[in-house]
């Protein structure tokens, strides 16, 4: 029997217990006749007075769920619901509030929803997405590799998939990692719908609620929803300019064992830090010690600008520690929702009956497109593309940086991905400075979304993919007008409880 009860509760233990029984009661999880553990018994589990578990019971007893019978025990009585209506009364709306635990834990940040509000609106500027260029999306390609498709394939290519994903495609998709030095089988890699979900279904088979996920701070904010969502216990371990820090994971190791690490070792969202080569090889030799799987998320791999690229997790890795997630979101189309994961043989097994229950597959209209795109060769020529692209844009961008200064702001300038990570000064309440970027119709993502605890220190991350050349001078200019009428307000203290919600 699983009973969770929550001592920083106002809600006392008694009435924490009784609701808990009553919920599996009432959900017939408890059918009549089902006995409840003797109250020395669960006192002892969950660690509370004897008193408090037969509290609990006297209050089932008094709704008339349970009998207690000397030499029995406590015995659920047969379940009479009550309509709560009656025939005559009109249909009452249902209340669609009574939301689960689990889903309240997932609830996103206000912040968030604000931000996604306001990056709605046409005329406001977008540095805040993470999403590719619109001017680079291969349109003219995906409509001529798709009538080829609808004439070659017919039918198939609308029908459902194996789950795993379309044998063709595996193989093109171990032949895409080979040329990141990945050796994998195609029966290693399971297409999923987006990174996103890949890293979804990982969570749904490795983690049992208040299991302890360890992971970057910062890091991609989709990610904390996810194991938000799966009541994971999030410890985060700081990054620097040279990724995790991985002095501070081995400290960390000592005392806490936590069930996944999750990474983003290249180009790091938001930081666009790369973890070192060194810092590579003692995160690996800490997983084998401490026998810790790692996720290592690497949507950016291809999106260097400068320098040398550096080695995956998964192709240093010789113990099948390294669960390996990506997409062709960043560099191709987020829109069709093709992402891989690298795992081993049994571990992709339950991933994929995971996936089963969520989406069956994913589109296989998609798969197909990319598996072509892959065959044909096309991947490597539009990498290069894009490159050349970004690598302006982020030049564009750092120079309008660089030439309106806004006050006190400074920020990195990584040798690849999609965005700046900046930092502006803490007597700046992060909501003011969102409210003042909405007045000035620019967007940009608050650095708090990506942090497990309150930040000590304030930033914000600009894309500078999405926008147009044109888009980033006016942006980086209106974000300095911002940050100026934030610093020059009267009260601009970082004030618990009195947000300021953008003006939207
Ligand atoms: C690090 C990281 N992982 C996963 C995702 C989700 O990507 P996908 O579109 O492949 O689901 C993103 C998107 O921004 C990301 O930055």
């Amino acid at each position: 029997m699983q009973l969770r009860i929550d001592r920083a509760s106002a809600t006392p233990l008694f009435q924490q217990i009784a609701g808990n029984l009553r919920e599996q009661i009432a959900s017939g999880l408890m059918p009549e006749g089902h006995r409840l553990p003797p109250e020395r018994t669960l006192a002892r589990e969950l660690g509370v007075n004897r008193s408090t578990v037969l509290a609990a019971y006297a209050e089932l007893k008094a709704d008339g769920l349970v009998d207690a019978h000397v030499g029995r025990g406590t015995v659920v009585l047969p379940q009479r619901f009550a309509p709560r209506g009656t025939t005559s009364s009109p249909a009452q709306p249902f209340s669609w509030r009574q939301i689960s635990r689990r889903s309240a834990a997932s609830e996103p940040l206000p912040i968030i929803r604000d931000l996604l509000e306001l990056a709605s609106h046409q005329d406001v500027i977008p540095l805040s997405v993470g999403m590719p260029a619109p001017e680079l999306l291969p349109l003219d390609a995906v409509r001529e590799i798709g009538e080829r498709m609808l004439a070659e394939r017919g039918a198939t290519a609308l029908l459902h998939s194996p789950t795993e994903g379309i044998a063709p495609l595996r193989e093109s998709v171990a032949a895409l990692l080979a040329s990141r030095g990945i050796e994998c089988d195609p029966a290693e890699v399971l297409v999923t719908t987006g990174s996103q979900q890949g890293l979804d279904l990982v969570r749904r088979v490795l983690i049992d609620p208040g299991d302890v996920v360890v992971v970057e701070q910062p890091t991609f904010f989709g990610a904390l929803e996810i194991l938000r969502g799966a009541e994971a216990r999030l410890v985060p371990v700081p990054v620097d300019a040279d990724g995790m820090r991985v002095d501070v994971l081995e400290e960390l190791l000592g005392r806490i064992r936590p069930k996944l690490i999750y990474t983003l070792p290249t180009f790091q969202n938001p930081s666009g830090a790369s973890l070192s080569l060194e810092r590579r090889k003692k995160l690996l030799a800490l997983a084998y010690r401490y026998q810790v799987p790692i996720v290592e998320d690497d949507l950016y791999y291809d999106l260097r600008y400068h320098g040398a690229p550096l080695p995956t997790l998964r192709s240093l890795d010789r113990a099948g520690y390294v669960l390996y997630l990506s997409s062709i979101s960043k560099v191709l189309v987020p829109g069709m929702r093709v992402g891989f994961l690298v795992a081993p043989r049994p571990f992709l097994r339950s991933l994929a009956l995971a996936k089963q229950a969520v989406d069956l597959h994913s589109t296989t209209f998609g798969q197909w497109f990319l598996d072509t795109w892959l065959r044909e060769g096309r991947w490597a020529p539009h990498v290069e593309t894009v490159r050349q692209a970004y690598s302006a844009k982020r030049r564009i961008m750092l120079e309008a940086l660089a030439k309106c200064r806004p006050a006190g702001l400074t920020w990195t300038e990584p040798a690849g991905g999609f965005y700046l990570w900046c930092r502006y000064p803490t007597r700046l309440a992060p909501s003011k400075v969102l409210a003042r970027a909405a007045r000035e119709r620019v967007s940009f993502l608050p650095g708090e979304a990506c942090y497990v605890d309150e930040p000590v220190e304030n930033h914000l991350r600009l894309n500078f993919t999405f926008p147009s050349a044109r888009q980033i001078r006016q942006g980086v200019e209106r974000l300095g007008k911002a940050l100026q009428a934030a610093a020059v307000e009267p009260d601009s203290r970082r004030a618990a409880g009195s947000e300021t919600r953008p003006i939207i």
